[in-house]
């Protein structure tokens, strides 16, 4: 059997990996950590170097015993001598982006040109953990330094963009210097293990194919939910909110691979291709239909948590602050052959009671029932907190009396199926990044679908004025969120375990 997304390459490429923001939390928590795993398993080539941009003012030694002191006891270091040769791969450039771009005299920039020169002939990967307002600057002053060769890249974080005409913006800025192919959209989801093995569940075995529609499903969940909150990140949380930070992402992308027509080949556009038909079948939802199919809420103070509003942060809250959603909930539909009539809930939200990140597929009860008790009938991926499928069956409970009937799950859970380390989803997109397969990034014209569909929801919700509904901290959400499935008679799937 073939996996529907091409393994990274045998030989690694030899690639210098420029990350801008390279100081960051995202990148001290996963892109380090990431290649740290990637060096150890064998999946760096030698000569492969990791550069930081920051404006953080050090030197390669003060990077390299950043990364020893925060890194190194959150990684498994088995051999320090790989450890050492991880280390050896670092190094850190000083340099500012502003908005406004023309910092290329910057003398960073002239470091990282001496630092890059005589590589020509390696992947050269422009990684860039910022916010999206620095991408167009970067890759300017990147051009200007002179540093972009033929063999360039340029990974870009989400959210891309706060809503469509950004999202375009940054896309022609970037598109200046960089062509599509060259250009990976990173969304973390789809490098877990979960949603690739959706793909291989889906067109791999011929079991399901039949089934997968709405003569057989009643509807899908697709749920992210949190205990974190955000402290220390209101300057972002702040302008981007729920919606913007998991849904136009996350939840969508998860959304199109359920929906997704089964592709006509294993290649980089077919899915993609499959991908965006989905998004693009989106029922648009504004105006009153905001009001009926979305909710978003806040968390306030909960049992040992705080509120929102004073989560610990470097400038008091705002206007904004007041406004934002900390949750969503949706009931999507995709308006095609397969699925007319099947809801899509998605969910997502900080300070919630577990942390649990799944996609559920609720069949349809049996059309006659002999037994009495109801089915579960039910297909759960989980992609966290352990990855796995299970699938939810009526059984009947032993025993010589009256025939009970018991769900049951017949699970698959990866990490012990597989007896092996489930690589976090970075590892594989970047070795995907360095190997040039751009098949789990997500092109421009999907990006620029999902903000058709948010667009309006997040312009129905600015108009109203009105504040989201409040949920304490460590509760199951706004109470609006519950209603929005029990008044079909559908509720969220909130068992503890598989
Ligand atoms: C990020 C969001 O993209 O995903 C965060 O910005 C969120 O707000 C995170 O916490 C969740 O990722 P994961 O892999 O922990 O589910």
């Amino acid at each position: 059997m073939s996996s529907p997304v091409p393994a990274s390459p045998a030989a690694p490429h030899r690639a210098d990996l420029v990350v801008f923001g390279g100081t960051g939390d995202l990148a001290m928590r996963k892109l380090i950590p990431a290649l740290y795993h990637c060096d150890r398993d064998g999946l760096l080539a030698p000569e492969t170097r990791i550069i930081a941009m920051s404006r953080g003012g050090l030197a390669d030694s003060d990077f390299r015993g950043k990364v020893d002191a925060e890194v190194r006891g959150a990684v498994p270091v088995e051999d320090p001598q790989v450890w050492a040769r991880f280390l050896g791969r670092l190094h850190h450039i000083t340099v500012d982006v502003s908005a406004e771009g023309g910092h290329a005299a910057h003398p960073g920039w002239g470091e990282l040109a001496a630092l890059l020169s005589g590589h020509e002939d390696r992947d050269r990967i422009f990684y860039l953990a910022s916010p999206p307002m620095t991408f167009g600057p970067f890759c300017r002053d990147a051009r200007a330094a002179g540093v972009v060769t033929p063999r360039s890249r340029v990974v870009l974080e989400k959210p891309i963009g706060r809503d469509l005409l950004s999202a375009q913006r940054i896309n022609d800025e970037v598109g200046e210097i960089f062509a599509e192919p060259q250009t990976y959209r990173i969304d973390h989801y789809l490098g877990k293990e979960t949603v690739q093995n959706l793909l291989v569940l889906r067109f791999a075995n011929a079991f399901l194919e039949p089934v997968w529609n709405s003569l057989w499903i009643d509807h899908v969940q697709i749920s992210v939910t949190e205990t974190v909150g955000t402290p220390g990140r209101r300057g972002y949380y702040d302008h981007a909110g729920a919606l913007r930070d998991m849904v136009q992402n996350h939840l969508l992308q998860l959304l199109c691979l359920v929906a997704m027509e089964p592709p006509a080949r294993n290649d980089r556009e077919s899915i993609r291709d499959e991908k965006v038909k989905v998004l693009q079948a989106l029922r648009p939802i504004s105006g009153t239909e905001a009001d009926r199919f979305t909710v978003r809420g806040q968390y306030t103070e909960g049992p040992g948590m705080p509120g929102y509003l004073d989560e610990p942060a470097s400038t008091p809250p705002t206007a904004a602050s007041r406004r934002v959603e900390t949750f969503a909930a949706i009931r999507a539909e995709v308006r095609n052959w397969r699925w007319a009539g099947v809801p899509f809930y998605l969910r997502t939200g900080k300070r919630l009671p577990t942390r649990r990140s799944e996609i559920v597929v609720q069949f349809k009860d049996v059309p006659h029932s002999i037994f009495p008790g109801g089915s579960p009938n039910r297909l759960v991926l989980r992609l966290q907190p352990s990855e796995g499928i299970h699938l939810h069956l009526m059984a009947k409970e032993p025993g010589t009396g009256e025939v009970a009937l018991r769900p049951v799950p017949l699970s698959l859970d990866f990490a012990s199926a597989f007896a092996s380390r489930v690589p976090d989803a970075y590892e594989r997109l970047l070795l995907d990044v360095m190997a040039g397969n751009p098949t789990l990034f997500m092109r421009r014209d999907e990006v620029e679908a999902a903000w058709r569909w948010i667009d309006p929801i997040l312009a129905t919700w600015e108009a109203s004025g009105m504040p989201p509904e409040p949920y304490p901290a460590g509760s199951a959400g706004p109470a609006s969120a519950h209603e929005l499935l029990a008044r079909s008679g559908r509720a969220w799937h909130e068992e503890e375990t598989a």
